[in-house]
C-alpha cells in the first residue's frame, strides 16, 4: 500500500460560478483565471477513486470552463482540468477493483490539473499497456465524441461536413469516417493544412478564408449530398454552409471556437426544406448510451490508439508548476494538445 503525502500541488480555479458574456476557449494570461495552490490530498468516497497523475490534457472545454462559460458552474478554489491519465492509488466502497490499474480517467466536477485527482470509478477506463501515457490523457474526451458524432453522420449518408478538421477531434473524425468507407468533407482555416487533412481521410478541403468558399461548398453538395454538418466553430459562414446543404440537413454545433454569435438569414430552410439545428454534448451521450454500447465504443477508441490508427498530436508539454504562467502562449500553437505533467 502506498503511504500518500497529506498534501499537493494543484492548479486552482480563481472564479465561482459563470461568466455572463462568453468570448471562447482563448486567454491572454492564464493567471486571470488560475492560481497555483497546495491542498489535502483528497479522500476517495463512495464510487470513487483517487488517482496519481500521469498527465492531463488541455481541452478547449477546459479553457471555456475556466472562464466561467462551459456547461457547469466552477468552484473557486477547486483543481481545474476534466482529463487526464494515472495510476489509482486509493479507492472507495464499489471502487476496489480499479486499485492500482493505470487509468484514462475524466473527473466528476474538475480537479485533473493536479498532483492527485479524485474521479468516480465509472468515468476511468483501464488502459491497454501500448496505450502511451499522452494518448491515455486524451482518450475519453474527443475520441468518444469522434465515434458518437461520425455515427450520428453514418446514419444519414455517405458524406459530411466537418468544421475546424486540423482541431484533435476533427483529425480524428476524418480517418475514422474514410475508415468507414464515407467522404468527410473538411473546412479548415489554414491553406497549408489541406494535403495533411486529404492524407488523413478528408474526401473535399475547403479553405474558409478563401473569398468563393461557399460557391465551391454548393458545387461539393450537388455531387455528395452530405446532410450532416458537425460544427465546432459555428459563426456566420457556419450558417452559410447549413443554408447550401440539401434538404433535411442537420446542423449539430458541438463546440464554441468563435465568439461571434450567427444570424439565421433564410428561416425558410427550417420549414420548407425540412433542416434542423441542433446540439451535441457528449456529457449527454454518456446519460443516454447504454453501457453495453458505451464498452464497445471505448474497446474500438483503444483498439484504435493501441494500433496506430489514431494518435494525439502534441504541441507542448507543461510541468504542472509551468502551467500557469505558460498556459496562454502554449494554446496560441497550432497542431496538437498542450500536454500537463507532474513534473
Ligand atoms: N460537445 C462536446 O461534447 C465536445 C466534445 C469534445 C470536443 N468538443 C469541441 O470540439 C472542438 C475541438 O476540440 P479539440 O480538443 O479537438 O480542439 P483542439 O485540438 O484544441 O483544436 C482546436 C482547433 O480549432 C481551430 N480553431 C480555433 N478557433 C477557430 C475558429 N474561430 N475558426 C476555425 N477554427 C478554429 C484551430 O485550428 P488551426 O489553428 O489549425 O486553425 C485549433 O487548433 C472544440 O470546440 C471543443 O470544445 C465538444
Amino acid at each position: 500500500m502506498t503511504t500518500l503525502p497529506q498534501s499537493m500541488f494543484a492548479t486552482v480555479l480563481l472564479h465561482d460560478g459563470f461568466t455572463g458574456s462568453p468570448t471562447g476557449p482563448y486567454i491572454d494570461d492564464a493567471g486571470d483565471w488560475l492560481a497555483e495552490a497546495e491542498l489535502p490530498v483528497p479522500e476517495p468516497g463512495p464510487g470513487q477513486v483517487l488517482i496519481k497523475l500521469r498527465a492531463a490534457s488541455v481541452n478547449p472545454s477546459d479553457i471555456h470552463f475556466i472562464k466561467g462559460e462551459y456547461g457547469q458552474p466552477r468552484v473557486k478554489g477547486a483543481a481545474a482540468g476534466f482529463e487526464g491519465c494515472g495510476d489509482v492509488v486509493a479507492t472507495g466502497k464499489g471502487a476496489e477493483a480499479l486499485q492500482d490499474q493505470r487509468v484514462a480517467f475524466v473527473t466528476g466536477g474538475s480537479g485533473a490539473w493536479a498532483e492527485y485527482v479524485l474521479a468516480p470509478a465509472i468515468m476511468c477506463i483501464p488502459l491497454r499497456p501500448e496505450i502511451s501515457d499522452e494518448d491515455g490523457a486524451a482518450q475519453i474526451v474527443n475520441p468518444l465524441t469522434a465515434m458518437a458524432m461520425v455515427d450520428i453522420a453514418r446514419a444519414s449518408g455517405d458524406a459530411f461536413v466537418l468544421s475546424a478538421a486540423t482541431s484533435q477531434l476533427g483529425k480524428l473524425m476524418c480517418s475514422l469516417g474514410r475508415d468507414l468507407g464515407l467522404k468527410p468533407i473538411a473546412l479548415v482555416r489554414r491553406p497549408e493544412t489541406v494535403e495533411a487533412l486529404k492524407e488523413l481521410g478528408a474526401a473535399e478541403v475547403l479553405v474558409t478564408t478563401h473569398p468563393n468558399v461557399v460557391q465551391d461548398f454548393s458545387q461539393i453538395c450537388k455531387d455528395l449530398k452530405p446532410r450532416v454538418f458537425l460544427d465546432a466553430v459555428v459563426d456566420q459562414l457556419s450558417e452559410q454552409v447549413f443554408c447550401a446543404m440539401p434538404n433535411q440537413a442537420r446542423w449539430i454545433c458541438y463546440g464554441k471556437l468563435s465568439a461571434e454569435a450567427p444570424t439565421l438569414t433564410q428561416s425558410g430552410q427550417l420549414i420548407f426544406m425540412g433542416k434542423q439545428i441542433e446540439g451535441f454534448w457528449l456529457t449527454n451521450w454518456v446519460t443516454s448510451t447504454p453501457p453495453e454500447v458505451q464498452a464497445r465504443v471505448v474497446a474500438e477508441v483503444q483498439a484504435r490508439f493501441a494500433d496506430g490508427r489514431w494518435k494525439t498530436d502534441i504541441s507542448e508539454r507543461l510541468s504542472l508548476k509551468a502551467l500557469v504562467p505558460n498556459l496562454a502562449s502554449a494554446l496560441k500553437k497550432s497542431g496538437g494538445k498542450v500536454i500537463i505533467t507532474p513534473q
